[in-house]
């Protein structure tokens, strides 16, 4: 059987080229994606529908061969299965309405897997149409993360990037969000486990909004959550290697490889190189190109893929970026770096 090279390397594997995926390569910087999402009534509903996610989950595979496919969904397909509405509205992101009762939660976490059935069906899908020498991805948020969405509630205009409601919950409710916290690790590693069960590969723990947080919140929003998901799913019985993105934890990004037992660290733009190399002689990395350096494409684009290839080229690494693709990169900007790095 061929074994990814995605899957040599979180091994902590290194040969001639790193393996490259990159985050949110399904998107609306694809015309064939845009097309197929034309068709959807809304974007739940195109998560939820396994033809088509397969289908967009396969499109930037077909067009750029990637090392890794990343199932088509959502972060925030959780939150539903816990019984909160979740519902898109073009150009503003994310909207959710009110949060249910924590009793409630703690009642549906446990059927997570069997709710989002159609991502197992998905990957199940993708699995079957992907080549054996390209690894299949699946993932969910972080608790953290998916908690910040749940809680903003009607307070999501202030302070977006800081998640400001939910922090200041976190202070003043502490109980309530670590109840939260605590449904959303069980609903998680359920999700993982079906995900594991329907074909996925490797499965990746999304924490976006790891950023600004002083290091005793760190420890008990990030490191802890982290370390109680990676052990219910390794108790629910799956095997395969997970990479954790604790996105914006600068100096922390180090602590969390020490103490989370992921097999991989996912790295931000924001972290420099000398860190990526203390990070990556504690276990493999991945990232960290700057999705907006993508956008401007050009020399200067040429020289920071130069540069990590000469940090962090010695591996284990996988070639990412260090945050979602732009819906207006370029697209002979993506075939520039594959070929730089020689994927292409
Ligand atoms: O290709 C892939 O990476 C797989 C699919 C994927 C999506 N979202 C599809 C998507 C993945 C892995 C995610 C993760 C996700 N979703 C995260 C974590 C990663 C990150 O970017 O920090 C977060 C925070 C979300 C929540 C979310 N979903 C937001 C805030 C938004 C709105 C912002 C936006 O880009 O429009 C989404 C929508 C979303 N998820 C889109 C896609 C392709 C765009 C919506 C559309 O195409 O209509």
């Amino acid at each position: 059987m061929t074994t990814p090279a995605l899957i040599k390397a979180l091994r902590g594997e290194t040969s001639d080229r790193p393996p490259v995926w990159f985050m949110r390569q399904a998107g609306r910087y694809l015309p064939e994606y845009r097309r197929l999402r034309a068709q959807a009534p809304d974007f739940i509903a195109f998560c939820l529908n396994p033809e088509m996610a397969a289908e967009a989950t396969l499109q930037p595979m077909r067009r750029f061969g990637f090392d890794a496919a990343i199932v088509f969904a959502d972060i925030l397909l959780i939150p539903r299965a816990l019984g909160q509405d979740v519902w898109f509205e073009t150009g503003e992101g994310p909207r959710l309405g009110e949060l249910p009762v924590v009793g409630r939660m703690r009642e549906l976490a446990p059927e997570a897997g069997e709710h989002l059935h159609p991502v197992g069906q998905t990957l199940a899908l993708v699995r079957n149409a992907l080549e054996p020498e390209r690894a299949l991805i699946g993932f969910c948020g972080a608790p953290w993360t998916v908690a910040t969405y749940m809680l903003d509630g009607e307070h999501r205009t202030i302070g977006k990037g800081e998640r400001a409601q939910a922090r200041t919950y976190a202070y003043a409710e502490p109980q309530k969000v670590d109840a939260v916290l605590e449904v959303l690790v069980e609903a998680s590693a359920r999700y993982l486990k079906m995900q594991a069960d329907s074909g996925a590969q490797v499965l990746k723990i999304f924490e976006s909004w790891a950023e600004g947080l002083p290091d005793d919140l760190f420890e008990r929003l990030v490191l802890r959550p982290h370390q109680a998901l990676v052990r219910r799913v390794r108790d629910l019985g799956v095997t395969v290697p997970l990479i954790g993105f604790p996105r914006g934890s600068a100096a922390l990004a180090e602590r969390y490889a020490a103490e989370v037992a992921v097999d991989a660290v996912a790295l931000d733009t924001a972290c420099p190189l000398e860190v990526g190399k203390r990070v990556q002689a504690i276990k493999p990395i991945q990232g960290a190109l700057d999705p907006l350096l993508l956008r401007a494409g050009g020399e200067a684009l040429d020289r920071r893929v130069d540069q990590l290839m000469e940090a962090w080229g010695q591996g284990p690494w996988v070639f990412n970026l260090g945050h979602g693709i732009l819906p207006d990169v370029p697209i002979d900007h993506v075939e520039r770096v594959l070929k730089r790095i020689g994927a292409q």
